[in-house]
């Protein structure tokens, strides 16, 4: 039965000698539904792997709470909370055989042998690997090794499972159609998931709900889709996708939208949900490269003179230079028919007002 996991103002503070302390996690607050798969999703030394490192009980928060199914775990044995957990270097017993390494979990249980053997067996076929029980790691490839890890995992069936970034160690592809298997047998299952990456491709690709981290600290949480179209702060919206980051005045609030100077002009954008703001404020306009159109000076927001510009297969990507050091990236979308801006030339940067989005300085 799937459960939900609680966050309840989780903090853990480490020492670095006698009279530093810093707080790798600061005041984490998070509900993870019964049966969600959440991400966290946030650069290397943010806290990830400690507030995982927390709920699986391998670490005692100093403080706040862990509730899973609505109980208070926090002082539970790591063995009594029905967690699974796959860390990044997933590391199977390499003189143990595929069997014996998906029955390990089991036999420590002391779960008897003819259960252990049909147990394996199915969680066997769930992750494609049915006749493999004989082979051992040495003889598998990288995400056999990794379906093998899911694999001894499942089949202790975790109410609970924990991922710290578990496809860094697999090349692109694998990684891509890992991430699928991975969605596919959660939900199947049904176990509440909290899967850890510094990797934005990986967390829009799998996540129900991504939450930002930033110095211990949730930045914002959110769908996918939510994050990329109403980022609340910029360090969301530069690590969810690219983003152009202008400087503005708010002129005036109106509801819904927002007036701002915009190297002097007037432009009427909208407003965000995430963020407050006050008239006289100044503000950051992100504009993604992918909203950004190319064309003739007159009319347009900004002019620039061309940089580089880079074929990607699906797009070219321009680099636009506005002012020395000011420089603005474009993505247009390329077929036949496109208009191309050669390297040196002068062209208008314009935008729909719809798609710039302000954002606390
Ligand atoms: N046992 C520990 N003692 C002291 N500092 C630690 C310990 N574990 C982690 N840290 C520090 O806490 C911060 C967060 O680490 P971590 O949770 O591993 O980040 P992430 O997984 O997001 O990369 C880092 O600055 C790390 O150096
Ligand atoms: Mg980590």
């Amino acid at each position: 039965m799937a459960l939900g996991i609680s966050l309840v103002h989780l903090t853990k503070t480490f020492w670095k000698d006698r009279q530093t302390s810093f707080k790798a996690v600061d005041d984490v607050h998070l509900d993870v539904m019964p049966g969600e798969l959440v991400t966290l999703l946030g650069p290397s030394g943010c806290g990830k792997t400690t507030i995982l490192r927390m709920i699986a009980g391998f670490e005692r928060p100093t403080e706040g709470r862990v509730l899973i199914g609505g109980q208070d775990i926090t002082d539970a044995a790591v063995n009594a909370r029905g967690i699974g957990f796959i860390f990044q270097n997933y590391a199977l017993f390499p003189h143990m055989n595929v069997f014996d390494n998906v029955a390990y979990g089991l036999k420590v249980k002391h779960t008897p042998p003819g259960e252990t053997g049909r147990k394996v067996a199915e969680v066997l076929e769930l992750v494609g690997l049915k006749g493999a029980e004989r082979r051992f790691p040495s003889q598998l490839s990288g995400g056999e090794q990794q379906r093998v890890a899911l694999a001894r995992v499942f089949a202790i069936n975790p109410n609970v499972l924990l991922m710290d970034e578990p496809l860094a160690n697999l090349d692109a592809k694998l990684r891509i159609y890992m991430l699928a298997e991975i969605r596919s047998l959660q939900k199947r299952l049904g176990a509440t998931c909290i899967f850890v990456t510094h990797d934005q491709k990986e967390a829009l690709t799998i996540a129900d709900r991504i939450v930002v981290l930033n110095k211990g600290r949730i930045e914002q949480a959110g769908t996918p889709f939510d994050l990329y179209a109403n980022p609340a702060s910029f360090f969301v919206a530069d690590f969810i996708g690219q983003a152009n980051i202008f400087r503005g005045r708010i002129e005036v609030i109106r509801e819904g939208g927002l007036e701002v100077s915009f190297y002097g002009r007037s432009l009427s954008v909208r407003g965000n949900p995430g963020a407050r703001f006050r008239g006289g404020d100044a503000v950051a306009l992100a504009i993604r490269p992918e909203a950004l159109v190319l064309g003739e000076t007159e009319g347009a927001l900004l002019a620039g003179q061309v940089l580089s510009r880079v074929f990607v297969g699906d797009k070219m990507e321009y680099v636009i230079e506005v002012e020395p050091g000011f420089l603005v990236n474009v993505f247009e979308p390329f077929s036949r028919d496109s208009q191309l801006f050669p390297v040196g030339s002068r062209v208008g940067i314009s935008a729909d007002q719809r798609d710039v989005i302000p954002l606390p300085v």
